[in-house]
């Protein structure tokens, strides 16, 4: 049993995707990890995120593994537990350039696919229910109007100690979102048999509630 939870930055989907599997004791996948361990290996070997041709080339000798403890998840790099790595502001925007590369998705793909074997998992990404785990029989897709967005990631980030204006959170939001949008493999957009939520006017407890309600109904 997958759920799947899709949707842009900033609307709310790892708090309700966490909350949602704690509450139904499933495994939480976050799979914008897995794009994040990839940036970050990149940047830690100096090569440029933008570098398609060397970022492909550094996958064969890559090992990416993902271990879940007590309902935490962590990332593991050739054997280095880079967890705690991963949300700095260069590791988001590179996971969201890297994220672009046909090789890179290709290359994740079995990664996800495997953990989504366990069953029992909520897996949140932006190809979700359309590329890994297309027979989900519950899909979700979570969008919110950009203002409260950007509100909320700025929040968070001023919460995580960042000293990050307004402005800035904005323009790395709408940068992040064309990228995500317009890529040419698996952009992000809602699976035709997706379930809409709009979290502008709710509370992460709102939504989870709604996603209980529809996977209890079987709806
Ligand atoms: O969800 P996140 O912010 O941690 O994701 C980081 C980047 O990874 C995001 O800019 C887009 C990409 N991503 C993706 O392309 N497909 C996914 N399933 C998850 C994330």
């Amino acid at each position: 049993m997958i759920i799947a939870i899709d949707g842009p930055a900033g609307v709310g989907k790892s708090t309700v995707a966490k909350l949602l599997a704690a509450r139904l004791g499933y495994l939480y996948l976050d799979t914008g990890a897995l794009y994040r361990a990839v940036a970050w290996k990149a940047l830690q070997s100096g090569i440029r995120p933008t570098d398609r041709e060397q970022v492909t080339t550094l996958l064969p000798t890559t090992s990416i593994h993902m271990q879940f403890q007590h309902g935490a998840m962590q990332v593991l790099v050739d054997g280095l537990d880079v967890t705690g790595d991963l949300r700095t502001p260069e590791v988001t925007t590179a996971a969201s350039i890297v994220s672009a590369f046909p090789a890179v998705r290709e290359w994740l793909l079995p990664i996800q696919r495997q953990i989504g074997q366990r069953g029992s998992v909520v897996a949140e990404g932006r190809d979700i229910g359309t590329k890994v785990f297309p027979s989900a029989p519950f899909k979700f897709f979570l969008d919110a109007d950009a203002t409260v967005r950007v509100a909320r990631r700025h929040r968070e980030l001023v919460a995580a100690g960042r000293g990050v204006t307004a402005e800035t959170t904005s323009r790395d939001l709408s940068d992040r979102d064309q990228r995500d949008r317009t890529r040419s493999v698996d952009p992000l957009v809602p699976a035709g048999d997706a379930r809409f939520i709009d979290t502008s006017a709710l509370s992460p407890d709102q939504v989870v509630a709604q996603m209980i309600a529809a996977v209890s109904t079987g709806s």
